[in-house]
């Protein structure tokens, strides 16, 4: 996720700047780039990979006197991580820079061409500049035609944007993005992702909301939204900086259980419209040549191609198989050209899959990377890439990046489907009526969140934990127990609820700890008697499930739904709370658990 810093003042501008992108370097990022203006000139520079590339390159460039700066971080999400598609993007006389995704950057690019506009860059922010100064050539001050740039603008965004038309002012807006403003006793303006740039410099900050916008000078803010004039509303800036990076979690794991609800909306945006699935990266392949998918990785990016497979069969009606990458590398798989072989990786470096995947290329399969970062060995060795735009995981303990993996599938089971005409319309629009429903799905509830909390210390001990689910919560289930083993130390195995009866049930007594995951949505009554078998041999059971259940000892209730999938995400972010609550009271390291790398680059 890329990150903004803004500054009005007469302070060393590249200072502020590159010192508060270091500060969001948490967040993860490929490129990098500041514009400064004083006196009515504009120095712009960028540079791709480490900020220190960037230091290097601005260290002959100093701003002393009154002027305004900007600096951001990218993470590469439309055109690769170049120094071309880095921030700032400029126009005739105007610098922006934007963290988010412009849905109809398309629709405004391709009027702008005809109007003769050309662009740089392969990214959806360089239509923002442009728009801005199409307005002002056709007449408007530069502050109508910034309001009328942002009503023009559909998605999420933070922007911040100088021009030479204004050369005191910063036009900022915020839209389902972080944004705030700050403000020193010397009334010099700051703008920021996240308080932690801001701490030692700001001493007071308002956190913008969606909607907002406004211009700001040196002792002059404005602030709107919907046309209408907003009051200020800032408070003092506590100065804890570890804190502020965590933006008040206690873990990274905890503060990206919480992000879900943003990186899911930023995997699916763009890649719905109408009634259908636009997954432009894959405009080059020809789904009539392929008759089968199949899905290779390792651990959690393995339970979400597991849980994918459900849905290749089901929606696109393709035949699915799943191996963890580790095994398939030395079985001596039969390869056929007519299989899409898939990998899935946050990182895009596991070694193991970067293995299968050029196993597969040497096999002249179509490959395709589901990954969450670009530029990485994954990304670079697969023949086309779905990125999956979670941000940057710090947690060893994978929860935003599984999330947005599983939403990442299920938009290409559908598109599959569609293009293999194998989904009715009807059945496309419940589909995607669900997964614009998800973003809320995931949303952490807090009752739900201390009501986990407390619940949480009934299970520190025991001999074992068995996560059950039938179906597409079987890999649910698989993923719970491995998020639970990974940063508590107790050992949780996830099975699929029917095969109990076969082995696993010999192990039950009052000190096994059965967590079930019991949807109404798929086989609830199925569900409910493999539970009723745990428990009559005395399994001690935490039911996760809309509807109450009596012989329960411990019972979670869930929100009614009517697809599988918004059960599946509720109970999802409830198994990763629990992981982390359990964790949090045994006293371990939740975000670096023991014997554990976030990225597994060896055999
Ligand atoms: O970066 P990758 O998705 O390829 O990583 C695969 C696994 O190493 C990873 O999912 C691991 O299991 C996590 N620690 C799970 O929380």
């Amino acid at each position: 996720m890329c990150g903004i810093v803004g500054y009005i003042g007469s302070k060393e501008k590249r200072g502020f700047l590159i010192n508060g992108l270091k500060e969001l370097e948490y967040r993860g990022y490929d490129s990098a780039g500041i514009a400064v203006l004083k006196d009515n000139e504009i120095s712009s520079f960028k540079a791709t990979g480490k900020l220190t590339n960037l230091d290097a390159k601005t260290a002959d460039f100093s701003s002393e006197g009154f002027g305004l700066g900007i600096g951001h971080t990218r993470w590469a999400t439309h055109g690769k991580p170049t120094e071309i598609n880095a921030h700032p993007h400029w126009g005739e006389f105007s610098y922006v820079i934007h963290n988010g995704i412009i849905e109809n950057y398309k629709e405004i690019k391709d009027t702008l061409v005809s109007d003769g506009v050309t662009f740089l860059s392969q990214t959806d922010t360089e239509v923002i500049v442009h728009l801005f100064e199409k307005f002002i050539k056709i007449g408007e001050n530069a502050f109508s035609a910034f309001e009328k740039t942002i009503a023009s603008l559909h998605g999420a965004y933070a922007i911040l944007l100088i021009s030479k038309k204004e050369p005191d002012v910063i036009f900022f807006a915020k839209n389902a993005v972080p944004l705030i403003v700050g403000r020193s006793a010397e009334n010099e303006i700051f703008f920021s992702s996240s308080d932690a740039p801001l701490i030692g410099w700001a001493k007071e900050v308002m956190y913008l909301e969606d909607g907002q916008y406004g211009w700001a000078k040196c002792k002059e803010l404005s602030l709107f939204k919907s046309l209408k004039t907003q009051a200020l509303n800032f408070k003092a800036l506590s100065q804890d900086k570890i804190l502020a990076q965590k933006d008040g979690f206690r873990f990274f794991m905890e503060k990206e259980i919480y992000e879900q609800s943003i990186v899911v909306g930023e995997t699916l945006m763009g890649r719905i419209k109408d009634n259908s699935i636009v997954l432009d990266e894959l405009k080059d392949i020809c789904f009539e040549d392929i008759d089968a998918i199949k899905i290779c990785a390792c651990g959690t990016s393995y339970h979400a191609a597991l849980s994918a497979s459900y849905m290749f069969e089901r929606l696109s009606k393709i035949r699915c198989s799943v191996e963890i990458a580790s095994e398939f590398r030395y079985k001596q798989p039969l390869l056929d050209t007519k299989t899409l072989f898939i990998v899935i990786s946050q990182s895009g470096e596991t070694a193991d899959t970067l293995e299968a995947l050029k196993m597969a290329k040497n096999a002249n399969m179509k490959t395709l990377a589901i990954c969450n970062v670009d530029n990485s060995s994954i990304v670079r060795t697969a023949d086309f890439t779905l990125l999956t735009r979670a941000g940057i995981e710090k947690g060893v303990a994978s929860t935003k990046a599984f999330a947005t993996q599983v939403v990442t599938l299920w938009l290409l089971a559908l598109f599959i489907g569609d293009k293999k005409q194998n989904i009715s319309q009807e059945l496309m629009r419940l589909e995607i009526d669900a997964l614009l429903h998800t973003p809320l799905v995931v949303k952490v509830n807090e009752i739900v969140h201390e009501k986990i909390r407390r619940l949480s210390k009934r299970y520190l001990h025991g001999h074992g934990f068995f996560f059950i689910g039938r179906d597409i919560f079987f890999p649910l289930a698989l993923e719970g127990a491995l998020k639970l083993k990974e940063i508590s130390y107790l050992h949780a195995e996830g099975y699929p609820a029917g095969e109990m009866k076969h082995g696993p049930i010999a192990l039950a007594d009052s000190e096994l700890f059965t967590i079930a995951l019991m949807p109404k949505t798929l086989l609830y009554d199925k569900m409910k008697s493999n539970v009723e078998e745990l428990s009559a041999r005395d399994s001690t059971i935490l039911a996760i499930s809309p509807e109450p259940f009596d012989i329960a000892d411990d019972f979670i209730k869930t929100n009614l739904h009517t697809h599988p999938m918004s059960e599946f995400f509720e109970m999802m972010v409830i198994t990763q709370l629990l992981a982390l609550e359990i964790s949090i009271r045994l006293g371990n390291d939740v975000d670096m658990p023991r014997n554990l790398a976030k990225s597994v680059t060896v055999e």
